[in-house]
């Protein structure tokens, strides 16, 4: 989110949508953004009211569905000395709510050859000991958006169940909201990006289905159903994606 607020526009603070003629009237609530006080409509998410106040996100937002992570948000809510957690593409306003984006957790990478490490503990030992200072306090696994059970993913990777790791951190999106939480400054997504890829560099199984799957692509099996994609508008597009099977 950029510090100076951007120019003015019919959605800002002062100047609301809701002032117009035709434009029914929308609840709004009063939260803080970054320390100053925003009147925004009720049903926002936080995205949605930084930038129904005028902000403009430049950092701190990208797919604004829930999955790459990028908008990392901590907030404090009336009478509640607890930091909590959340994507601001994801989590709703709330009455009071005063808060501030984390666009970005710094953590050191370690950087490997994965054809020298094997999937076991020693590579957990060399590459992120951080792990072995975990105190079992469970603030990760209460910061994780996502619902993740980030410290006993810290802990398989303690006894480097690396399959177990990778299974648990699986939809880990990577905003860094446990690692700001945690207090032995452990780094838990780049601990579970090293398990996957160790998984699948040593023990993952082959897929007999996604060879014969691949083999079908090339031959062509889906062209058709790839032109009448490409053929297709914008809306129709979208309706069709929501409207998937999805796991
Ligand atoms: S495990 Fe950590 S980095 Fe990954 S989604 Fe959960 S809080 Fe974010
Ligand atoms: S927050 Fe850190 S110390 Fe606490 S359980 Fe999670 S990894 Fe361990
Ligand atoms: S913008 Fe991608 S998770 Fe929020």
């Amino acid at each position: 989110m950029t510090g100076a607020k951007a120019e003015k526009t019919k959605n800002s603070s002062t100047s609301k949508a809701s002032d117009k003629p035709g434009v029914a009237k929308q609840k709004l609530i009063t939260i803080n953004i970054m320390g100053k006080p925003h009147k925004v409509p009720a049903d926002a998410t936080i995205m949605g009211a930084i930038e129904y106040a005028g902000h403009q996100i430049i950092r701190g937002a990208g797919c604004r569905e829930g999955y790459c992570g990028a908008c990392a948000t901590i907030y404090r809510l009336p009478g509640d000395y607890k930091i909590q957690t959340g994507l601001a593409c994801m989590t709703m306003v709330e009455e009071g709510m005063s808060l501030a984006q984390v666009p970005y957790v710094p953590g050191e990478k370690a950087i490997y050859d994965i054809e020298k490490l094997k999937p076991n503990v020693t590579a957990i030992q060399e590459m992120y000991p951080s792990v072995f200072r975990c105190v079992a306090c469970n603030t990760c696994t209460k910061s994780c958006p996502q619902g993740l059970q980030v410290m006993d993913y810290v802990q398989a990777a303690k006894r480097g169940d690396i399959a177990m790791v990778m299974d648990l951190s699986f939809d880990c999106v990577v905003c860094g909201l446990c690692m700001l939480r945690c207090p032995a400054e452990i780094t838990q997504p780049l601990v579970g990006i090293m398990a996957k890829r160790l998984y699948g560099r040593y023990l993952r199984k082959d897929s007999p289905e996604l060879a014969l799957r691949v083999k079908a692509v090339e031959e062509g099996a889906y062209n058709a159903e790839y032109a009448e994609l490409m053929s297709m508008k914008r809306e129709a597009l979208s309706k069709l994606y929501y409207a998937r099977d999805s796991e």
